[in-house]
């Protein structure tokens, strides 16, 4: 789809100037085409094609075993259902950290093959390389640090990141060398609200927060989280707006209740 053809599609630039003048942006994830219509007709900024869609479409306990393939997979059936969101897509683990000719040509491979807007990466200095060269080719990157899950073996631990003095600092830096680099916005994931403030103010570019306080520039959530189907992930950070969970549960147990007492289907449902 055209950028002049999507009704008020939201852009790079329109997100920068949301910042400016100081309307938050609301990000969530989406994964496949009927959840990603139904939250872009609602009215989201932004969309993630997150790789946790490893933990939640797929049920892997972390995001390192999703591949390209597999979000580019979701990501098309994503861009297929929006028609006004900007649409993220986070590269997956392995497809990036290396190497950098890799790292543009696995996004290369999601913007052509997906025709999506920008992709996410995990890191700081360790990966400008790869954000350089990506960048350089023309596609929007979008920063993530603080908690980065594709790093979870080398930490061991999901806990709150950047706590201690010296880890905040490395954060700053960091956030400051993706802003320099080109980055157009940046995730920033489970720190103290404090620091999530504090780089939001010294950053130009919007700075977007899950679990980073309300200092930020705009929030995202993990749509299954949010809606309640995933009731085993209950940090601190996450405020449930419905629960799916139970309404689905209840919605399914009245269908086989039905089907088993030859209640569905009545006379008015069959030809
Ligand atoms: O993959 C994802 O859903 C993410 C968000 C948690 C920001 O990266």
């Amino acid at each position: 789809m055209s950028i002049e053809s999507k009704v008020k599609a939201v852009t790079t630039y329109r997100l920068s100037e949301m910042k400016q003048r100081g309307e938050k942006i609301s990000m969530l994830t989406s994964y496949d085409y009927s959840m990603a219509r139904i939250v872009d007709r609602a009215g989201i900024d932004v969309i993630l094609v997150g790789d946790s869609a490893a933990n939640v479409m797929a049920g892997y306990e972390t995001t390192l075993p999703i591949t390209l393939d597999d979000m580019i997979y979701h990501a098309r059936s994503v861009r297929r259902a929006v028609k006004r969101a900007l649409i993220v897509v986070d590269l997956p683990f392995g497809t990036y950290q290396g190497n950098s000719k890799e790292a543009l040509s696995s996004a290369i491979r999601i913007m052509k093959e997906a025709e999506t807007d920008a992709v996410k990466l995990e890191g700081g200095e360790e990966i400008l390389e790869s954000v350089h060269r990506i960048l350089c080719s023309g596609i929007p990157v979008m920063g993530h640090l603080g908690l980065t899950p594709q790093s979870i073996h080398k930490y061991g631990t999901y806990n709150v990141r950047a706590r201690e003095e010296e880890e905040a600092d490395k954060l700053i830096k960091d956030a400051k060398l993706l802003e320099e680099a080109g980055c157009f916005g940046l995730v920033l994931e489970k720190i103290p609200a404090e620091l999530g403030a504090r780089v939001a103010k010294e950053l130009k570019i919007p700075v977007i927060g899950i679990g980073a306080g309300g200092g930020v520039d705009g929030q995202v959530l993990v749509v299954h989280d949010m809606l309640g189907i995933n009731k085993e992930f209950s940090p601190r950070f996450l405020r449930r707006y419905a629960d799916l969970d139970t309404i689905i549960t209840d919605a399914v147990a009245n269908y086989v209740s039905d089907v088993k007492g030859a209640i569905f289907p009545n006379e008015s449902e069959q030809y």
